[in-house]
């Protein structure tokens, strides 16, 4: 794993922008179609105005792209302001000039989520592999919707939240817990392992603990995000207050000001 350590959320911002441009911009070179892979939550949030802004003012563009969403809610109606696919299409995708037809998430709304939870699954694996995959992390370690106990071979299903991870998000729901559904559709552990290139980005002290587990703890199912460790390109951008548990902190940031030219992310 690279732990880059950067000063500011805006300078990690701009790296995981720098690392997902750079990785997508590749996979078009290569010819083909390809697959991004999004996450919501507000950790990504500068990284993808930063994306906007390249695609303003230098022209970035994404065409040819097909985006694929880590999880959504089970049981908000299509369309819900709040449902996974509305918030991406509002904060990136739309802006980015992406068709949404080709943005891509479970179908929490479905009759039957589980099957929609397997078809997912299928979906994103005839099209891809996700040729790089930006995440977040829970204060719990989770990644996507991948709760503490979530197998690390997992693949798409539908999980329950813990209590804790519906009071995070009832800011989203007017601060109203009993609003934030219970359930969800998550990518497994397993599926997000298949991405070429996974992006971690960690603002905050509240993050602190979660990523010093994920990254030097034992790999476990009680850190979810310890499945990083085993995964071959990983870039896990944290400022300093998401970093401060970090004991080999000095050693990251001695790697980062020794990196060499063409190394890339
Ligand atoms: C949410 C999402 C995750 C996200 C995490 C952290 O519940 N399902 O994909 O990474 O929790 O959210 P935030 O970035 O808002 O702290």
């Amino acid at each position: 794993m690279e732990v880059v350590l950067l000063p500011t959320p805006e300078d990690c911002g701009r790296v995981v922008a720098d690392a997902v441009a750079g990785s997508v911009l590749a996979a078009l070179g290569r010819g083909g179609p390809v697959v991004l892979g999004l996450a919501t939550g507000s950790s990504p949030l500068l990284a993808y105005r930063e994306l906007l802004r390249r695609h303003r003012e230098e022209g970035l563009s994404f065409d040819g792209v097909e985006a694929f969403l880590l999880d959504e809610y089970v049981g908000l109606p299509a369309g819900h302001p709040e449902s996974y696919r509305e918030v991406i299409r509002r904060e990136l995708t739309d802006e980015l000039g992406l068709d949404p037809a080709v943005v891509h998430g479970p179908d929490g709304a479905a009759a039957d989520p589980l099957q929609a939870a397997h078809d997912y699954e299928d979906r994103l694996l005839a099209a891809g592999p996700v040729a790089v995959q930006v995440l977040g992390i829970g204060a719990n370690g989770h990644l996507g919707f991948n709760e503490p106990g979530s197998s690390l071979a997992s693949r798409t299903r539908v999980k329950t939240l813990t209590e804790q991870t519906r009071i995070d998000n009832a800011r989203f729901f007017g601060d109203d817990v009993t609003a934030v559904p219970r359930h969800v559709i998550t990518q497994g552990l397993g599926t997000i392992l298949g991405a070429e290139h996974l992006v971690l980005v960690a603002t905050g002290e509240a993050k602190a603990a979660a990523i010093a587990a994920a990254v030097e703890g034992p790999l476990t199912a009680s850190c979810p995000a310890s499945v990083l460790q085993l995964h071959r390109h990983v870039t896990l951008v944290v400022d300093e207050a998401a970093g401060a548990q970090l004991t080999r902190a000095d050693y990251y940031r001695y790697v980062l000001s020794h990196k060499l030219t063409d190394q890339g992310w």
